[in-house]
């Protein structure tokens, strides 16, 4: 089976575009099971109901985020109406929303999973090796997917090395940077970052002048998305029908006419 997943979808330009695209990348690259990260899906921060659903109309099967998970409040209250979002298991508030959910596809049981990272972050309430191995004492799946949000790749490789025998993928999100070190290792797929779906003429997805003005001028600014075409960045996983074990990971960049 083929597991399609797409990176950090930063505000309208990349929220305009996955939605437009999905269904002909499903199709494309035959797709069975769709994780897409949504943690910034809303104005750059966060996701709110309608975008949930934009995102599920499009063709996601599950939602993941990270630590802008709830930086739109209105959705805490809305999600016993959003079933298929994962949040971060380690990050406050620890009782809103699911830590995983495990979904049929096909004959595989799948499993999805999020946390985020300590090193260079702030927020997490613990490290994400104590939040993963818990979570796996309450998994019962054949696929367990792990969106890792988290900034340093240090960190992202220790996680593989701990987790791979009982994981089958470990894609790093977060940094909105693609990076180009996708493996398989012991079974499990691997990259250090997905990369985002957002602006492709921008700063992460913000708007370039914006950072500037604020990082080297020292002026005090908002949290403006950049606008433009967007790029799609993500991954690929192969994973084999009878052992539930990735055999291989293809990156995934789409920019503008691709
Ligand atoms: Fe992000
Ligand atoms: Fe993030």
């Amino acid at each position: 089976m083929k597991i399609l997943f797409l990176g950090d979808i930063v505000a309208k330009s990349g929220r305009e575009a996955v939605v437009r695209m999905l269904p002909d990348l499903k199709i494309r690259y035959g797709a069975d099971f769709t994780i897409v990260n949504g943690e910034n899906a809303a104005h750059g921060k966060g996701i709110t109901v309608k975008i949930y659903r934009a995102l599920k109309a499009a063709g996601a099967d599950v939602i993941t985020l990270g630590n802008h998970a709830f930086s739109k409040r209105e959705i805490i209250e809305k999600l016993p109406e959003c079933p298929d979002l994962v949040r971060p298991a380690n990050m406050e508030p620890q009782d809103a929303g699911q830590t995983f959910v495990i979904r049929t596809c096909g004959k595989h049981r799948i499993a999805v999973i999020n946390v985020v990272g300590e090193l260079l972050m702030d927020g997490s309430t613990e490290s994400p090796f104590t939040a993963a191995d818990k979570l796996l004492q309450q998994i019962d799946a054949d696929i367990i997917f792990c969106d890792l949000h988290a900034e340093t790749t240090s960190e992202k490789e220790i996680f593989l090395r701990l987790f791979a025998d009982r994981m089958t993928a470990v894609i790093g999100t977060h940094t909105h940077v693609q990076t180009a070190d996708e493996k398989i290792y012991r079974g499990c797929a691997f990259m250090t970052d997905a990369g985002m779906c957002g602006a492709a003429d921008s700063i992460l997805g913000r708007d370039a002048e914006e950072v500037i003005a604020r990082t080297v001028r020292g002026e005090k600014t908002h949290y403006t998305p950049a606008e433009g075409d967007a790029m799609i960045c993500g991954c690929l996983i192969t994973v084999d029908d009878e052992t539930s074990r990735a055999v291989g990971i293809e990156r995934i960049r789409l920019t503008a006419g691709d």
